[in-house]
């Protein structure tokens, strides 16, 4: 059935300015990280889009890697924006990555300008774009000068292969470097995307958040909710399907380890009359520090409930320091090898 977008999605969502820039984005953006690889129907991957755009979420995070296989999320995403998004280019922040194993050989990972410029182009072929609106280095890599790879950066802007560019998971002194280096060359460096949840709050020991406010970067928390840990899914056991179920990114050895904390969480959003899901959210993007929340979702429900968090962003000093107190218990990062290079 063809699809027409609802009327008022841009009165169902807030949009916040990407740092300094004249960039914005939806609070809540969607990543195709899992569940739009070829273990998803397609009716699937289509209904959470949809429900995402009708909700005013324009900002779809895509990488190389994404699938499995690597690259099958590209191309899921690439079907859509034919059969569905055709009309909406324009109202759309298209993202992708490269840094992580893509191919065999030395030109397959990392930071190389060889692996950077031809990974985007692959990219773009398997969406069927000219363009993507965000450009990331998916990670430091330590073995590569780090002017080579904001080089491959700038040019990939430069040559009309994306609008704007970003780096993922540097930590905040990697970050000053990349910023003064891209901004010797013409290029600024306009949004960071680092993990970021209430169990994971490395982007604040580290100086990483303050770091993006003072150069006036824009910030996408991803995992927010801790790939489900933060929201109702486990409260009562490991459901059947659930990611951590999948023996991919979610050990369930995480989850048990979390549950007690979790409780205590949900209770405190039953009191504010939210899920468990949209408190999460609403914590990361509290106070503005952040741009937007990067959720995942296994179905349009999910996107549906999570849309919802922007209706109450405020926390109550009371709230804030029993959720400080709560985060305090652990600390799951998956991402720290990254972030520490
Ligand atoms: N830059 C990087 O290195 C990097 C790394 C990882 C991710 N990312 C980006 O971040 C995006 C989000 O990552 P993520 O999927 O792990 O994020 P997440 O939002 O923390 O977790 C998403 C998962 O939570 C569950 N969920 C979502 N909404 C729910 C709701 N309302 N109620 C109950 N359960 C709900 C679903 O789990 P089930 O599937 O079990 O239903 C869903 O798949 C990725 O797609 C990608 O774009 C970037």
């Amino acid at each position: 059935m063809t699809y027409s977008p609802r009327d008022d999605r841009y009165d169902r969502m807030t949009y916040n300015r990407c740092g300094a820039t004249g960039l914005k984005l939806p609070a809540i953006s969607l990543g195709l990280w899992h569940n739009f690889g070829h273990d998803t129907p397609h009716a699937t991957k289509q209904a959470i889009c949809r429900t995402a755009f009708d909700h005013g979420i324009t900002h779809f995070d895509l990488a190389n890697n994404y699938g499995p296989p690597a690259g099958s999320a590209e191309e899921a995403f690439g079907e859509l924006l034919k059969t569905d998004f055709r009309l909406h280019r324009d109202e759309l922040i298209v993202s992708s990555k490269a840094g992580y194993h893509m191919w065999n050989g030395p030109y397959g990972e990392w930071g190389s300008r060889k692996y950077l410029i031809a990974s985007c182009d692959q990219s773009l072929k398997r969406m069927g774009l000219e363009y993507v609106d965000i450009f990331y280095s998916h990670r430091f890599d330590p073995d590569t000068p780090l002017e080579e790879t904001m080089g491959a950066l700038d040019h990939i802007v430069r040559s009309g292969r994306a609008q704007y560019v970003g780096i993922s998971s540097y930590n905040s002194q990697r970050t000053r470097e990349a910023h003064a280096i891209l901004k010797d060359l013409g290029t600024p460096l306009v949004i960071h995307q680092p993990s970021y949840n209430i169990l994971n709050r490395w982007v604040e020991t580290d100086g990483l958040k303050d770091t993006l406010k003072e150069l006036g970067v824009g910030s996408i928390a991803f995992i927010p909710l801790a790939q489900g840990i933060l929201t109702k899914k486990y409260l009562n056991g490991i459901p059947a399907g659930s990611r951590a179920t999948q023996d991919k990114s979610l050990d369930p050895s995480v989850v048990e380890k979390a549950i007690g904390s979790v409780k205590k969480l949900n209770e405190m959003a039953e009191a504010r009359g939210q899920t468990l899901a949209q408190m999460a959210l609403a914590w990361v993007l509290r106070g503005g520090g952040i741009t937007s929340a990067l959720i995942g979702a296994s179905s349009a429900a999910q996107v549906e409930d999570c849309a919802g968090a922007i209706r109450n962003l405020d926390f109550t000093p009371d709230e804030l320091a029993r959720i400080d107190a709560i985060s305090e218990e652990k600390d799951i990062n998956l991402w720290a090898k990254s972030s520490s290079d």
